[in-house]
């Protein structure tokens, strides 16, 4: 059977000081030099500095490797203007290279003097059209250097593609099937959906993280639709991932319907203008009326702000709500005196178990910023309680996102992201309910349906379907999640997922 084999190597962070160590360097490139492969791909921070004598160094490096190479630049490499040289030493910023049945994009995701990344304007509507052209492609990559979702054992979160969202949404559109990049110099795949996040960790960088080794990737694409990717240290210690795409992904539920949940998020109940007290009144009686759920879950941001005449408004709202009920809090709800208030009108929120069905709340909220936290002995008490409920369906419920959102651009992300979603996939968690961000989007990551809702009430918000909230049903093979408008209470399908079984 035919196979493409990639090496892909990323951060060698090339300089005549102290940062590079060649000998890794060396090590790895004579083993992609002996090893079959087709071709290599370079994710960034080529150089530490982007300085002209960085990259008459790398230029030489760099051809000790006898394969075809694909390079793209890293935040590094555009420092001191060092996108100017890159040009010139290393080659295009951006740029397709095409392979036998398959296509590698890669984009230059860097903004000058800033760790950050972006795919922004122009550069976005590049790529998509180089999707579009080469959509009948069997293996699309795309490559750039910041990584697309939040990676464990990295620290704080942080320079994530500031439209990490937009981006991920348009990959998983065009049905791409693998996304490789580099930066965080720790290696790691995940799947969201059918699209493979491959990053590289550091190739010959001596910044690594955890006290971590070099490594670099392989890549392999069978002629099947399988895609491996194994994390291959310098040490010689090889973790394999593998996984076949589900095509076509037609799915229809046929077993019996268990459970029923609508979920909700961002009511902001206040008496600015931007809350929309009608539209909330008509999901009040939506819920109680036409969907009737065996539960309401809202994500946060019950109220715009943390005082008693906005709490006294929401608990209105939803001492008319019949169905069971389950709060947590978001940002807005903790400002002020948000905290004590939360408290007293929804309570704190607790493990909730209904039969087969286990919600587990996770608070995230910090004082008086939107940024999130669960922070570590959080995740320890998380990851406890999913392995206690091991076997039930587990739910874990929310504000933070923990995916990135299309058309929200991380103000309010959670500090410990990666580290998050890290235990929430570890431990196979069925089920994730997110509120922040004010836009609904559904993906599965490894076999973890996470699942974001929109704002149900609020003006401010960045859904073109308007206001709306998620309708999630449980069936026993299936868990199917619908966006329901606000207002005119028309659906879309948000995602449908096969349910792991035990
Ligand atoms: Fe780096
Ligand atoms: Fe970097």
């Amino acid at each position: 059977m035919g196979m493409i084999r990639i090496a892909h190597i990323s951060d060698t962070h090339i300089t005549n000081e102290g940062a590079f160590k060649g000998y890794a360097f060396d090590l790895i490139v004579e083993e992609i030099n002996r090893g079959n492969f087709d071709f290599v791909i370079h994710t960034g921070d080529i150089t530490n500095q982007g300085l002209r004598e960085e990259y008459e160094q790398a230029a030489y490096q760099l051809k000790k490797i006898q394969k075809p190479l694909v390079v793209l630049p890293g935040n590094h490499d555009v420092r001191n203007v060092g996108y100017k040289l890159f040009e010139d030493f290393i080659g295009p910023l951006n740029g397709v290279y095409e392979f036998r049945d398959g296509v590698v994009i890669w984009v230059d995701s860097t903004i000058p003097d800033l760790s950050d990344g972006r795919i922004g304007g122009h550069k976005f509507r590049w790529l998509k059209e180089r999707l579009e052209e080469y959509s009948d492609r069997r293996f699309k990559i795309v490559a750039a250097h910041h990584h697309l979702v939040p990676l464990p054992d990295t620290g704080r979160e942080r320079n994530v593609l500031f439209n990490a969202g937009d981006v991920l949404d348009l990959l998983l559109r065009h049905g791409v099937t693998l996304y490789t990049c580099g930066h965080k110099h720790v290696p790691n795949v995940y799947r969201v959906e059918d699209l493979i996040i491959d990053n590289a960790g550091c190739t010959s960088c001596k910044k690594t993280r955890k006290g971590d080794v070099n490594s670099y990737n392989i890549i392999e694409l069978y002629d099947d639709g399988r895609v491996r990717v194994t994390i291959r240290r310098v040490t010689g210690d090889e973790i394999t991932k593998e996984h076949k795409p589900v095509k076509p992904k037609i799915f229809v539920p046929s077993g019996r319907r268990l459970f029923r949940i609508v979920q909700m998020s961002e009511s902001n109940v206040s008496d600015r203008v931007y809350f929309r007290r009608k539209t909330l009144e008509n999901v009040v009686r939506m819920i109680n009326e036409r969907l009737r759920p065996d539960l309401v879950v809202h994500n946060g941001d019950m109220v715009d702000a943390g005082i008693e005449r906005y709490y006294e408004r929401a608990y209105e709202y939803y001492k008319l709500v019949k169905p069971q009920k389950i709060l947590v809090p978001g940002h807005n709800d903790i400002t002020y005196l948000g905290h004590e208030l939360f408290q007293e009108y929804f309570g704190e929120p607790e493990v909730l178990e209904l039969g087969d069905i286990v919600i587990i709340p996770v608070l995230s909220a910090q004082y008086e910023t939107p940024i999130g936290v669960v922070g570590r002995m959080g995740q320890k008490k998380l990851r406890n309680t999913l392995r206690e409920y091991e076997g039930k369906f587990r739910i874990v419920v929310m504000h933070h996102n923990v995916i990135p959102v299309p058309k929200s651009r991380e103000i309010g992300f959670l500090e410990d992201a990666g580290d998050v979603l890290k235990v929430l996939t570890d431990e196979g968690t069925e089920l994730v309910l997110t509120g922040h961000g004010g836009n609904a989007f559904g993906v599965k990551i490894e076999n973890t349906p996470i699942v974001n809702a929109g704002s149900v009430s609020w003006e401010l918000h960045r859904n073109p379907f308007g206001n709306s909230f998620n309708l999630v049903d449980i069936y026993t093979d299936m868990v199917v999640v619908w966006e329901v408008q606000s207002t005119w209470g028309s659906r879309k399908l948000l995602g449908i997922w096969k349910r792991k079984k035990h």
